[in-house]
């Protein structure tokens, strides 16, 4: 296949009224309905559909939705049958331009497109690189950072904790691993926040955020430093600059959304449910539960887009065509009851076979998943350290989510606790972002 950015190859083969992608039992899965309870939505469609199901996304485009947790495992293991770059969709010529799903499918030559051995080249080097970091030392990064955030309201005895906290900490850990000099993190962080607004400023702050990445790394292959950036650079796998770019903005773009809503959909967990809140003051140990908890029932990353059939095949009774579009359910998955029918207390029990990192050779890649869970832990455990009495400003259904498909956030959450006037000094606590 020849490298360009919108492919449109074919067209889509089946016609109105066929029982699959795109025919008269497909589910709508996009407006109204996506943000209050995606487990319900799941649950009814595994009741109609079985575990992979016809839907339609935006623009009532064709796809398949699998949801059953062997299929899932059966499409994520099977890289050759099920692939990763988007170029093989049938379903090219109907993309209108602007649609919104294309930042997620529209091909681009890194690592989430790659197959093969040049994906193993791509991510093993990523791998590496994440390995060097010290989990130690991780640690003591993501509490200093921390408590610089939470000395920027500790004193106010109200916080936003989504915009003044678990928004910020992952992005500001992630600079500090890719070496980002201190100065600049503030702006990085605006552009980064406002790439992902949908509106016309998107597109220009997401340039800005490329841009930035491209002179780090410039700057890292003529001074090389202890960070992720010269790691990859150095690595055997001879990565071209422009190619270290683009998979430093995917991987910084894949630690940051899901981390930050592991982060907030934790705390929300701990401070609307008994069995954490009663053992707020008392319990540490209630952390991880409740983070392994969150994986399975209210995971960041619902659903994730995609993967792209290599020949005609069968996927849990249905007929799958060379080029169809597949759609990981990975939360409809992890509340499959042929699998879990136990799932009111999935999580409780340290179990972690949960679909929330995928599975695979596409899988979020080691040690990626360790990494999230020392910036969640850090997260949860020195806020409630610093802030011992806070709990939510609003009834826990007042809390709104964002009407996404793909990642299950909190649009804000609103606490209240003691304001504290003794906050740590914040040396080096994230180049002010602070404020
Ligand atoms: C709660 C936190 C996180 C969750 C739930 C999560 C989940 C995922 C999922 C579902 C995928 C897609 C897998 C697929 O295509 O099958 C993925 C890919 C990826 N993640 Fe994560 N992730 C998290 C944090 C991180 C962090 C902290 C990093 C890096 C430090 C990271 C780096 C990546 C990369 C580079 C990929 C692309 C892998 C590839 O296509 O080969 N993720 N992640």
């Amino acid at each position: 296949m020849t490298e360009q950015q919108h492919p449109t190859a074919g067209g889509c083969p089946f016609g109105a009224g066929a029982a699959g992608p795109g025919g008269t039992e497909a589910v709508p899965l996009y407006g109204a309905g996506l943000s209050g309870d995606p487990a319900r939505l799941y649950r009814e469609m595994r009741a109609r559909h079985g575990a992979v199901a016809p839907i339609l996304l935006d623009g009532d485009i064709p796809g398949w939705f699998v949801m059953g947790y062997r299929e899932l495992h059966q499409v994520t293991s099977n890289p050759e049958l099920f692939a990763r770059d988007s170029r093989r969709w049938h379903a090219w010529e109907r993309i209108p331009e602007g649609w919104p799903l294309l930042p997620f499918v529209g091909y681009q030559p890194s690592v989430m497109f790659a197959e093969g051995p040049e994906h193993r080249r791509r991510a093993g080097a990523i791998s590496d690189a994440l390995t060097a970091i010290d989990q130690f030392e991780l640690r003591q990064i993501c509490e200093r950072l921390a408590d610089g955030l939470i000395d920027a309201f500790a004193g106010s005895g109200e916080a936003d904790l989504m915009a003044r906290y678990a928004a910020r900490l992952p992005l500001l850990v992630i600079a500090e691993l890719f070496g980002f000099p201190h100065t600049e993190v503030p702006e990085l962080a605006a552009d980064i926040a406002a790439s992902l607004n949908e509106d016309e400023g998107a597109i220009a702050a997401h340039q800005r955020v490329a841009e930035r990445m491209a002179r780090l790394v410039k700057a890292k292959r003529e001074r090389p430093g202890a960070d992720v950036p010269s790691r990859l650079l150095a690595h055997p796998a001879g990565l071209a600059e422009e190619e270290v770019v683009i998979d430093l903005l995917v991987v910084m773009a894949a630690a940051q959304q899901p981390t930050a809503n592991w982060i907030g959909n934790t705390l929300r967990l701990m401070l609307t449910d008994d069995r954490f809140a009663l053992s707020l003051t008392g319990g540490r140990r209630s952390v991880g539960q409740a983070l392994n908890e969150v994986l399975w029932h209210d995971t960041p990353t619902q659903n994730f887009i995609g993967r792209w059939a290599v020949r005609d095949t069968q996927l849990g009774g249905r007929r799958i065509r060379t080029g169809d579009l597949l759609i990981l359910g990975l939360a409809a998955a992890n509340s499959d009851p042929q699998v879990r029918p136990d799932f009111t207390d999935a999580g409780s029990d340290g179990n972690q076979a949960h679909m929330s990192f995928s599975h695979g050779e596409h899988a979020c890649p080691y040690p990626a998943p360790e990494i999230a869970e020392v910036i969640a832990k850090a997260a949860v455990e020195v806020l409630l350290d610093r802030l011992p009495d806070v709990m939510l400003a609003v009834p826990d259904a007042e809390l709104a989510w964002h009407p996404s498909l793909w990642m299950r956030g909190l649009v804000s959450l609103p606490v209240e606790f003691t304001p504290t006037y003794t906050p740590i000094p914040a040396v080096g606590a994230g180049g002010g972002l602070s404020g």
